[in-house]
C-alpha cells in the first residue's frame, strides 16, 4: 500500500477571483485527497518572494510575485496516499495548453502564469512549504 503523505496546495488569485475554490476542492476530494488544513490569505510581497525564492533568477520571477500578491489565495494541506504525485496529476501540466483533459489546469487555468493552483513537487519541498504556512496544531487529519 502506498504511503499516506501530505502536500501543500495553493489556489491562486485567478481562481479565487473567479469563485472557483469549491470546484477545485471538489476535484481534490473526488480523487481521494483530504483537505486537512485550509485558510484564505493575502500574500505580502515579502512572503511571495520567500516562498518562490528558488525561482529568484528566472525571468518570470517578478511577474509571478506580482500575480501571487494580486488577490487572495487559499493555502491548504492535502493528505492521502502518494499525495504529492497524486496532486500533481490532478493539477495537470504547468502550462494549461499542455495539461491533460479533466485536470484542474486544463479546465480552469487561464495561462502559464494564471494557472489556478500550485502543488509541492517533492515530499521534501512539501514539508518545507507546509511549515511555511501552517503550524502542526492547524493541521487536523
Ligand atoms: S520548474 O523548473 O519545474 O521548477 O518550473 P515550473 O514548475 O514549471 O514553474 C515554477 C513556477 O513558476 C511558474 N511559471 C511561470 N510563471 C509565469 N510565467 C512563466 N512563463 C512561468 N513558467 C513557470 C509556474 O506556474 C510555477 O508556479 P507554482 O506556483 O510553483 O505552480
Amino acid at each position: 500500500m502506498a504511503a499516506v503523505e501530505r502536500t501543500l496546495s495553493i489556489i491562486k488569485p485567478d481562481a479565487t477571483r473567479r469563485n472557483l475554490t469549491g470546484r477545485i476542492n471538489a476535484k481534490f476530494e473526488e480523487q481521494g485527497l483530504r483537505i486537512v488544513a485550509q485558510k484564505r490569505i493575502r500574500l505580502t510581497r515579502e512572503q511571495a518572494e520567500a516562498f518562490y525564492a528558488v525561482h529568484r533568477e528566472r525571468p518570470f520571477f517578478g511577474g509571478l510575485v506580482a500575480f501571487m500578491t494580486s488577490g487572495p489565495v487559499v493555502v491548504q494541506v492535502l493528505e492521502g496516499e502518494d499525495a504529492v504525485a497524486r496532486n500533481r496529476e490532478i493539477m495537470g501540466a504547468t502550462d494549461p495548453a499542455k495539461a491533460a483533459p479533466g485536470t484542474i489546469r486544463k479546465e480552469f487555468a487561464e495561462n502559464i502564469e494564471a494557472n489556478s493552483v500550485h502543488g509541492s513537487d517533492s515530499a521534501e519541498n512539501a514539508a518545507r512549504e507546509i511549515a511555511f504556512f501552517f503550524s502542526e496544531i492547524e493541521i487536523v487529519g
